[in-house]
């Protein structure tokens, strides 16, 4: 049986510190269901986590949220991963921290920022994020990651709303002084599945945004890295999710569940462990949750004798319940699935919508009772 080992270390882990943000992007990453603030985990708990994860073979550390700056423990956060010995990158909106924080975060061991953008221009962003003054707030921020000398990642979610601005993100990320521009076209998982008929862009935009890449590419080399992946609706065969289920990544939540991918907690029939009674190598290596989809044998045909298996491992798990209602199935990204004229349909959808969102929100957690 070909298997993506677990005696391979995992190379990086996501720390999803809170689920609180001050943004409200309707295709955001995070559950439906958002972990509440009293849920998560202690400074303590993550600096045992990254020390845990640095044992395991974890070179890398994404600190993420909501908005990780929203923990006003972050910087001593950091420090602990920095500690550990991780390489720490800061995944972040950019639109609450000011210079005295950022200069304790570099202080702490802070190694890099990514910063979301949701545009080009402040109307479509602070639209997009559902936050008046966010996109400039953005651009302040980036400001002050190149005066602390930080270096620094842009990251564009491309969809429908936005994919038509792309030379001119382009020429935001440079502007900002960013070393690499990440192009990650929404996932429809979660609050973006919601939103998949306003977010979902036209093959004609793909197209012509490929075009743009191809011809950025070589005119910036050695200023701007450009890195892109073809967004799976408009594909006919599907990408390794995670670089294949339980091979490279684990994800902590807020309240410190571990899981295989972000969206991994909207599946049905898993124990997700967790790091408050689990140790990471535990989970790593023996848990149901990240053994369940490892390597090829769990697999239906038509992946189960395709020459792919091993490249794509069939696919996204996530996009195969969210379409199919069954995680084991075959990725309906690929053109072999019986369920890919889902994918067509869905696009038919996203062209006769008008386009209106339904922004995230967190639901107020009822009071205890007694
Ligand atoms: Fe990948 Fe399965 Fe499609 Fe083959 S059949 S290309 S393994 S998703
Ligand atoms: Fe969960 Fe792809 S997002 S496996």
């Amino acid at each position: 049986m070909a298997m993506t080992s677990a005696a391979n270390p995992p190379l990086g882990l996501l720390a999803e510190l809170t689920h609180r943000c001050p943004l409200r992007c309707p295709y955001c990453s995070n559950p439906t269901e958002l972990e509440q603030a009293a849920q998560e985990l202690s400074t303590a708990e993550w600096g045992r986590v990254f020390r845990e994860a640095a044992a395991l073979g974890v070179l890398q550390l994404h600190v993420s949220g909501g908005e990780p700056a929203a923990r006003r423990d972050l910087e001593a956060i950091i420090a602990h991963a920095s500690e550990a010995g991780l390489y720490t990158n800061l995944i972040t909106s950019g639109v609450s921290l000011d210079a005295r924080r950022l200069a304790a975060l570099a202080e702490a061991g802070l190694d890099h920022v990514q910063l979301s953008i949701q545009a080009a221009d402040a109307a479509t962003g602070d639209r997009i994020g559902g936050m008046p003054g966010g996109h400039n707030r953005k651009l302040a921020f980036a400001q002050l990651v190149r005066e602390a000398g930080l270096p620094l990642t842009v990251n564009a979610v491309l969809h429908r709303q936005n994919l038509d601005a792309l030379p001119e993100m382009i020429e935001l990320a440079l502007a900002l002084g960013a070393g690499r521009l990440e192009l990650a076209h929404v996932q429809y998982h979660g609050w973006a599945y919601r939103n998949r008929a306003a977010l979902l862009p036209s093959r004609a935009q793909l197209d012509a945004a490929t075009t743009t890449i191809a011809a950025a590419r070589p005119a910036l080399r050695g200023r701007l890295v450009i890195d892109d992946v073809a967004p799976d609706y408009h594909a006919q065969r599907p990408k390794a999710c995670m670089g294949g289920w339980g091979s490279s990544i684990l994800v902590v939540t807020p309240s410190g569940k571990v899981l295989p991918c972000h969206a991994a907690a909207g599946l049905p029939g898993f124990d997700f462990p967790d790091v408050r009674t689990t140790s990471l190598r535990e989970i790593w290596q023996h848990s149901d949750a990240f053994n369940r989809f490892r390597g090829t044998s769990w697999m239906p045909e038509p992946c189960r004798g395709c020459e792919r298996r091993e490249k794509d491992w069939g696919g996204c798990r996530c996009q195969a319940f969210a379409l199919t209602g069954d995680a084991a199935a075959t990725d309906p990204a690929c053109a072999l699935s019986p369920h890919h004229a889902l994918l067509q349909s869905a696009l038919e959808e996203a062209a006769a919508s008008d386009g209106a969102f339904q922004y995230r929100e967190m639901r107020r957690q009822p009071a205890a009772a007694g």
